[in-house]
C-alpha cells in the first residue's frame, strides 16, 4: 500500500521549518511502518489528528517565510497547502462518521510527499538558497 517512507531531504536552512519537516517525516515514517505491520487502521485516527495539527502549523510557517522573503511562488504554493488541508479535514470528518479512511490517508500522504520532495517545497528550497547564498 504505502511504499517508501518519507525520505530525508536537503534542509532549508530555516531552523523552525527544518524541525517541522523532521517532525512530519517521523510521523509519516511511523504511519508507513503501521501500514507495513497491518496496524494502519488502529493508528489512522491519531495519525490524522497529528498530521492536521502539525501540518497546519507547518504550512502557516512556510507561508509566512515565503511572504517575508518575497517568494513569487507563494500564491500557488498556498493553493497546494489549502488543498492538502482540505483533504485532511475531509478525511477527519469521514473518519468521525465511522468510515475507514486508511487507503485515502495513504494516498494523501503520498501526494503530500510528492509536494514536498518534487513539487512546490523544492521550488521554495531553491528560492531560500538564492536568498541565503546569493
Ligand atoms: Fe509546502
Amino acid at each position: 500500500m504505502m511504499e517508501a517512507a518519507w525520505d530525508p531531504q536537503p534542509e532549508t536552512g530555516i531552523d523552525v521549518i527544518d524541525a517541522q519537516h523532521r517532525t512530519l517525516l517521523d510521523m509519516m515514517n511511523d504511519l508507513a511502518e503501521a501500514f507495513r505491520a497491518g496496524r494502519a487502521a488502529d493508528q489512522a485516527r491519531e495519525c490524522l489528528a497529528l498530521l492536521a495539527q502539525h501540518g497546519g502549523e507547518h504550512f502557516q510557517t512556510e507561508e509566512r517565510f515565503m511572504w517575508a522573503m518575497g517568494d513569487p511562488d507563494l500564491a500557488a504554493h498556498r493553493v497546494e497547502h489549502a488543498q492538502l488541508t482540505q483533504r485532511l479535514q475531509e478525511l477527519r470528518a469521514r473518519q468521525g462518521r465511522g468510515y475507514l479512511v486508511t487507503a485515502e490517508l495513504a494516498t494523501l500522504v503520498a501526494d503530500w510527499r510528492q509536494h514536498h520532495l518534487h513539487g512546490a517545497d523544492q521550488a521554495f528550497l531553491r528560492f531560500t538558497k538564492t536568498v541565503f547564498r546569493g
